[in-house]
This record gives structure tokens, sequence and C-alpha cells, in this order.
């Protein structure tokens, strides 16, 4: 009987997002309204001839390139930075390897570097899910072929300092060094200045946040470019679709709506945490457009749901005991949310004070 390979078989699975996600959707850390419309607006004029070539991703890349201040030889568009994470564990990672992680954090790190045998080592975080800089470099050896990190992490919106990042990815240089910055727009904080420094050093940005393309899957792999035209062998030449590749410049043109939806969101974030500690629910103050709390109830989603807002479970995680993430969109759905956390918090007995308007 056919059966997959070893590391294959202990896999987890991810969680996607399930059908019946009716209400507003703060459970995946989606833009809540959508891209601009000038994407939109791009999307009405995709020509039959364009749906019918293989996708040219190479004048996007230069854009993308140009945009973020790097060379096109530095930049490789990737189906989602899901497909760079995949890429570089495959470019890098072999079965007797070792991958650190720091946990909790995104998934699929943990996914896609154990799929290639290698052994993923831990690493939890300190105290308030502080970044484990000395235990990370503790953990470093011959073998490790593989650190990576989302700044901020996925699930605790917590942030590692350029200092750290740069101690850690200096300690490493065998090993690939991944800072993953989907949320990048949220924090401001980048090590995109270092990439020519450190040639060990990956940096991903993703489309999927706040240029509100998840379902266009778009993001994008930043490294040494020795380093990426290594990656750019094991990438397939169409990995990125034409209608992705249509709308990206449009997107990236319109900077002030990503300015206006950041500011919105950062305003709510600061809402909710606000809200959050009037009512003595603890929380992780958050450099991301989501924070999570510990309400210590199921029921609190489950109530959530009922009253038309989703958020997402993170009570499996490493340290998350409890906890529930909260994704924030512009003030209209902030407004929606806090309304809607203010009464569950009241019927569950667990309300102390009042929201600020
Ligand atoms: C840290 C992090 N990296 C990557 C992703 C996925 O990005 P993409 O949609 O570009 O594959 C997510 C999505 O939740 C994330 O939290």
């Amino acid at each position: 009987m056919l059966s997959p390979c070893e590391a294959v078989r202990t896999l987890p699975p991810y969680h996607t997002p399930q059908g019946g996600r009716d209400g507003l959707r703060l459970d995946f850390n989606e833009n809540t309204v959508g891209c601009s419309p000038c994407v939109l607006a791009r999307l009405r004029q995709i020509s039959p001839e364009q749906l019918a070539r293989y996708p040219e991703r190479e004048p996007v890349e230069k854009a993308v390139a140009e945009f973020l201040g790097v060379r096109p030889t530095e930049a490789l568009l990737t189906n989602g930075v899901d497909e760079a994470i995949h890429l570089l564990c495959e470019t890098y990672l072999e079965s007797g390897d070792e991958a650190l992680i720091v946990v909790p954090t995104y998934s699929m790190f943990r996914i896609y570097a154990a799929a290639t045998g290698a052994q993923v080592i831990e690493v939890p975080t300190e105290k308030d899910f502080r970044f484990p800089t000395d235990d990370l470099l503790s953990r470093i050896t011959p073998r490790t072929r593989l650190i990576a990190i989302a700044n901020p992490n996925n699930p605790t919106g917590t942030v590692a300092s350029q200092e750290e990042l740069l101690r850690i990815a200096r300690s490493a240089p065998s090993a690939a060094v991944l800072i993953d910055e989907a949320y990048f727009e949220f924090c401001g904080l980048s090590m995109l200045d270092y990439l020519r420094e450190i040639p060990n050093l990956f940096v991903t940005r993703t489309f999927s946040k706040v240029y509100g393309l998840a379902g266009l899957r778009i993001g994008v792999l930043l490294g040494n470019s020795d380093q990426i035209r290594s990656v750019r062998h094991v990438c397939s030449p169409y990995n990125v679709n034409a209608v992705a590749l249509a709308c990206l410049p449009d997107a990236l043109a319109d900077q002030s709506y990503i300015t206006q939806y950041v500011r919105e969101v950062c305003e709510g974030r600061e809402r909710l945490q606000d809200t959050l500690e009037s009512n003595g629910i603890p929380f992780w103050p958050s450099q991301a457009n989501f924070v999570l709390a510990r309400f210590g109830s199921s029921e609190f989603i489950q109530k959530m749901r009922q009253r038309g807002i989703l958020v997402r479970d993170r009570s499996s995680d490493h340290g998350c005991e409890g906890c529930v993430r909260i994704t924030l969109g512009p003030r209209l759905h902030t407004d929606r949310l806090l309304a809607a956390l203010q009464e569950t918090l009241q019927e569950l007995g667990i309300a102390q004070g009042v929201s600020r308007p």
C-alpha cells in the first residue's frame, strides 16, 4: 500500500478557514474590507489573452523590488508567503538538519520544515511572550540550517528588536534566517536594510494582510542575490498567477488606501486594548493587526459568534491556554467588535468597566 514518507505521516494539520464563516471575520487576520478600488478596476479589465498566456513574473518582480528599494535579483514573487517558507525549506533543509522556531508562532514554519525530514526544535518564548534571544542563541549548532521568526509574531503580536535579530542572524552563518514580516505595515520595524550586509538573512512580505489580496495569493521573498538564485531553482516559473500579477502594481500604487487602513487598524487596536484593560482581561500589547487575549472560556468564542463576530481560538498554541486572537479592521468594524465584546463580557459575568467610545 502506498503511504506518505515518514516526515509527512507525522505532520499536524493546518486548520484553514471553514465554510460557514458568516459574520464579521476577525479570525484569520485578513483585511476586513478588502483591497483598494484600483485593484477592482484592474480586475474588470483582465482580458482572455492575459488568462490564456503563462504569467510573466519578471516585470512585476522588478516593480516590487523597486517599491521595496532592493535589486530585482534580491526579490522573488511567491504564491503567498507560505510558498516562500516552503521554498526556503526545500532549498536549505534536508533530513538530519535542524530548524529552529520560537513558539508559539505561525504554524507553517513547523509544517514545511518538518516535511523535509529536518528536526524542528521549538524554543519557547519567555514570560509575556518575550523573544527568547539567549535561549535561541544557545540552541544554534553546526546542524542548524533554518531559523524562522515571524516579526511581529503571530499569534502574540509581540516583536523582537533589530539588535536581537541581528545577533541571531550573525550567530548562525550556515543557517537561512527568515524574518517573516507579514504584519510589517502595522509596526514599521524591518530587517530589509540588512539584506546585503548579512548574506544568510531573508525577509518575507505578504500582500494578503493590509493589501487585502489573500485570495489572490501573492507575497515576496527577499534575500541576497546569490541565495535568491538558488531558491529560484526549486520554484515553479509560473508560481504566481496572471490575475495576481496584473493587480499587484495597482495595489502598490494606491498607498493612500494602505495608510488609511493601517491608521484605522492601529486606532482600533488601542481601543480594543483599552477595553480589555478596563475589563481586567489579560492581553499582550500588539504591534500587528490583531490582539491576543486570555478570556479563559471557550464560551466566549461561541457568544461572539452568536453576535456575528468570528474570533480565533488559540488555546492549543504553546502558552496560550484560554486565549483568543482578535483581528482588527477599520473604525466601523471596531465599533461592532467592541459592542459585541462588551455585551459578551457582561453575559459571561466578566465585564468590569466600559469601553472607550
Ligand atoms: C506570520 C505569517 N506569515 C505568513 C502568513 C501567510 O501569508 P500568505 O497569505 O502570504 O501566505 C501568515 C498568515 O496568517 C502569517 O501570520
